[in-house]
């Protein structure tokens, strides 16, 4: 009998760990006086999904439209090391005259990728999100959440490396939320993109992310980092055990402490 050795792991190791997302002492003011950040210093690694939750109003948006490019800082370093940056807003922004297929290839269509390459990046993109078979609906004919999925996709066809979500699943019923962030977990551990996340949920943070970011109220600052300790893929059974209630519990004191 001959004894041959395993066959070399093909499954991927760790993605190299390297900074994509580096905030040193960041404030912004706008020009009618308003003071939104102070003194913010925040990294993201590659492999990290960073939640950041705060009172309204503390400066969260303007955190991600300064990341995101579409604003710049008026005091401090804002550096993204990647300019494939995936960008979801509270609401699902399609296009109403488009179909779900037209809207998923839009950000393709606008980055001049040839036809073909675009029909297939965006029928992946709806696979993977799940609305296979509703490439030729209309927005108005989704509900919220699949308006929600349609817009994840549209982001998905760019490959980011850095994906920014600006409270993607405020506006969604509980059940639909809580699929939702177990597509988007699924996401992340396939796609491996490095996840800025802003949530007004302490679960939803913690349940999702590597990190969870306290901010204090406006000038919004960091007032506390935590570890989430708990593994991916994440198994949703968590969401009932002590240890998440526990952490789910100090998070949420740590906001009220900040808000003071
Ligand atoms: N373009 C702007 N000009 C002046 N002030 C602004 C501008 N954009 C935002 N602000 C102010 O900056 C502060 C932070 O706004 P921002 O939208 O970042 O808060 P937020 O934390 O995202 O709030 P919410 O949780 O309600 O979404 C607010 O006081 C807001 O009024
Ligand atoms: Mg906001």
């Amino acid at each position: 009998m001959t004894i041959t050795a395993p066959p070399p792991s093909t499954a991927p190791g760790p993605a190299p760990t390297s900074t994509l997302l580096d905030f040193r002492d960041v404030a912004m003011t706008f020009p009618n006086g308003t003071v939104a950040l102070h003194g913010v210093d925040l990294t993201v690694q590659r492999g990290e999904f960073v939640s950041v939750v705060g009172p309204s109003g503390c400066g969260k948006s303007t955190l991600l439209r300064i990341a995101s490019g579409l604003e710049a800082a008026s005091h401090g370093t804002a550096s993204v090391a990647t300019d494939r940056i995936g960008y979801v807003f509270q609401d699902a922004t399609l296009l109403p005259w488009r179909s779900v297929r037209a809207n998923v290839e839009l950000l393709a269509e606008l980055h001049k990728t040839p036809k073909a390459a675009r029909a297939a990046k965006a029928q992946e993109a709806i696979d993977l999100v799940g609305l296979t078979g509703f490439e030729k609906s209309l927005p108005k004919q989704l509900s919220g959440g699949m308006r929600m999925r349609t817009s994840l996709a549209r982001s998905l066809t760019l490959d980011p490396e850095l994906f920014l979500f600006d409270e993607p699943f405020g506006a969604l019923d509980e059940i639909t939320r809580e699929r939702l962030n177990d597509e988007l977990l699924r996401l992340f551990v396939e796609k491996q993109f490095a996840g800025l996340f802003i949530t007004h949920s302490v679960s939803e943070a913690v349940y999702l992310s590597t990190k969870v970011i306290v901010m204090s109220g406006r000038p919004g600052s960091i007032v506390r980092a935590f570890d989430v300790p708990f593994p991916m893929p994440r198994d949703p059974d968590i969401r009932f055990t002590a240890e998440f209630g526990e952490l789910v519990g100090e998070v949420s004191h740590a906001l009220k402490e900040g808000h003071r």
